[in-house]
């Protein structure tokens, strides 16, 4: 199966998250790419003053997951500017997953899972429960390691 993994990162806690998946991916028998949004203007909470350079094309994949951190309790801005403008994802299994910093459950983790997947059922993808993983400086290994072995047998069962 081919899996494409569009993030958007600040400080680079996604992407930890995103090649972890993407590595157990990998390793048994998969293909999967991360790729992370580039913009240009300004990109803080709420705002809509920027653009997304290097929008990913996912036609050729098979299976996708998008996401990016919490930012004050939402989607990050630039991953859901990306899902609103992804058209067809008939036929693909596809996943939100995010990271943020606050440890309790009402930070904005649910919430943001939800924006995401209602750009994706909008799209007509079949979207999986996704995933949320909190980061204090680092993530707990063990946790990032259940998350990711959950991921994958969503998509692999
Ligand atoms: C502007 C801003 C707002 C944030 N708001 C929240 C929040 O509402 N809830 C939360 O749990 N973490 C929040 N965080 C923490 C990030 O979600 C967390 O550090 C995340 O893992 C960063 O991901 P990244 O390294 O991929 O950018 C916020 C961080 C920033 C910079």
């Amino acid at each position: 199966m081919k899996v494409a993994i569009v993030i958007h990162t600040q400080s680079g806690h996604t992407t930890q998250f995103a090649r972890a998946i993407a590595s157990k991916f990998n390793q048994n028998g998969h293909e999967c790419d991360v790729m992370l949004l580039r913009t240009t203007g300004q990109v803080s909470p709420g705002s809509r003053k920027f653009t997304i350079k290097n929008p990913p094309e996912i036609y050729g994949y098979d299976a996708a997951l998008f996401g990016g951190p919490v930012w004050a309790f939402s989607a990050s801005p630039v991953i859901k500017s990306y899902l609103g403008q992804l058209k067809n994802l008939k036929c693909k299994k596809v996943m939100s997953i995010a990271t943020k910093g606050l440890p309790f459950s009402w930070t904005g983790g649910s919430r943001a899972l939800k924006q995401m997947d209602q750009e994706l059922e909008a799209s007509g993808g079949t979207v999986l429960p996704g995933e949320v993983l909190h980061f204090f400086f680092k993530a707990n290994q063990k946790k990032m390691n259940s998350a990711v072995e959950r991921i994958f047998k969503a998509f692999t069962d």
